[in-house]
Formats: structure tokens, sequence, C-alpha cells
């Protein structure tokens, strides 16, 4: 196969790269402004265990498209909320981390052991940035809570939870839980559905979910893998 990035070298023949839109004439392509850059450089070394880095930025992506959809919400809540919310399974130890996610794992004082030094997290990271003390406060709640909490505090928190759960349903959502639990894809994507369509706050996140779970099945039908 050609490489891609020669604009000439492909199966058409010509340069179409002049006819690209600018990323920010096209709704869903954003880069993170500097001082969510900076949240993300903070966050990122208590994310890496059980690829929550990758989950986290995802999620930010999928949040960021919530807030362009709920002009009520506050992007400087949501965004850094999602940046921060799993920086306390950094205090749980490695190997209980799995047992507390799992179906059935039965560990809830581990989940509110990740929230609770999570929030912890969130606040000490904002508070050196100089983030808006109401907004800290805003995020450190939504942060201690944000798994356990079945009812949400508010729009901020609604999509801080959307955009948490509708990760599971990306391919990279779908592909870290079949390697957490040795799933097939099929099954792997029944497991989640069951764990999120029905959990969602906004409709807005009900229909991502819709069609993310959509995308999930195409690429786990017979049909689809019999293409390779
Ligand atoms: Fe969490
Ligand atoms: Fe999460």
């Amino acid at each position: 196969m050609l490489p891609r990035q020669h604009a000439t070298e492909n199966q058409y023949g010509h340069d179409i790269t002049d006819r690209i839109p600018a990323a920010g004439s096209v709704p869903g392509i954003a880069a993170l402004p500097p001082w969510h850059d900076a949240v993300w450089r903070r966050a990122a070394p208590y994310l890496a265990v059980r690829d929550n880095d990758a989950h986290t930025i995802h999620s930010y992506g999928l949040a960021h498209a919530l807030t362009e959809l709920h002009p009520d919400a506050d992007p400087e809540v949501v965004l850094p909320a999602i940046l921060l919310h799993d920086t306390g399974w950094s205090q749980v130890p490695e190997g209980d981390v799995l047992t507390a996610i799992a179906p059935g794992g039965n560990r809830p004082d581990l989940v509110l052991l990740h929230e609770r030094e999570g929030a912890r997290i969130a606040r000490g990271i904002l508070d050196e940035l100089g983030h808006d003390p109401d907004r800290t406060s805003e995020i450190v709640d939504i942060v201690d809570g944000h798994d356990t909490r079945v009812e949400a505090l508010s729009l901020n928190d609604a999509l801080v939870k959307d955009a948490d759960k509708l990760w599971r349903l990306t391919p990279h959502g779908i592909g870290t839980v079949m390697n957490w639990f040795g799933l097939d894809r099929d099954s792997a994507l029944r497991l989640i559905s069951g764990r999120v369509h029905d959990h969602l706050f906004t409709e807005s996140a009900r229909t991502m979910a819709r069609a993310l779970g959509a995308v999930g099945w195409v690429d786990s039908s017979p049909q689809r893998v019999a293409l390779g």
C-alpha cells in the first residue's frame, strides 16, 4: 500500500488536499486549548493505568461534542472535570482496579476510593493552575461521586457522566473491554450496551449511543468480519 502522506500517490492519482476544510469550520474537531492541555499533562501521570489515559481523552472529545449541543452547560466545568475524573484510580492498587470495574466485582469501597482520591487530585491540579474557585468546587463535587451518584447534580454533571459512559461504545472502549475480560467483540458490545443505553441523562447522548452501538454491531457482524 502506498503511504497516505503522498497526496498524489493514491488510487485516484490526483492531489485533493486543497479541498479539505479547515479544522475550525467543521463540527467535532477541536484542539485542546492550552489551559486544557495543561490540565491534561498534569492528569496524565495519574491516568497511566488500565488505559485510563486513552479513555479520558476519548471521553474529552465526546464531552466537547456534548457541550456544543448544550449551550447552557459550562465547558470550563465539564471539560476539566472529564480530564480529571478518573485520576483517583492511580491511588488504587493496580491489581485491584479490574476487580472494582468488573461486573459482579463487588468492591464498592474501591470505586468510592477512586472517586474521593480523584476529587483530591483534581483540586490540587486546578488550584495549582489557578482555575476559577467556584468552577473548581463544582468540578471537585462532580468528580467525587461520578460513578456512584445515581442522580446528576446539574447539566454539567450529566454531561460528564454521559461522556464517561459513551466511551465504552467507541471502538477503543469495546476493544478495551474485550482485553479486560477476554471477550469477543459481540459479547463485549452486548455487555457494554446493557450498561450504557438506559443509564444516560441526555437525549443527545442517547442518540450518540445509538450511532456508536450501530457501528459496534456492524464491526462484530459476520458479514463485516468476513470482509476482513
Ligand atoms: Fe471512574
Ligand atoms: Fe471514566
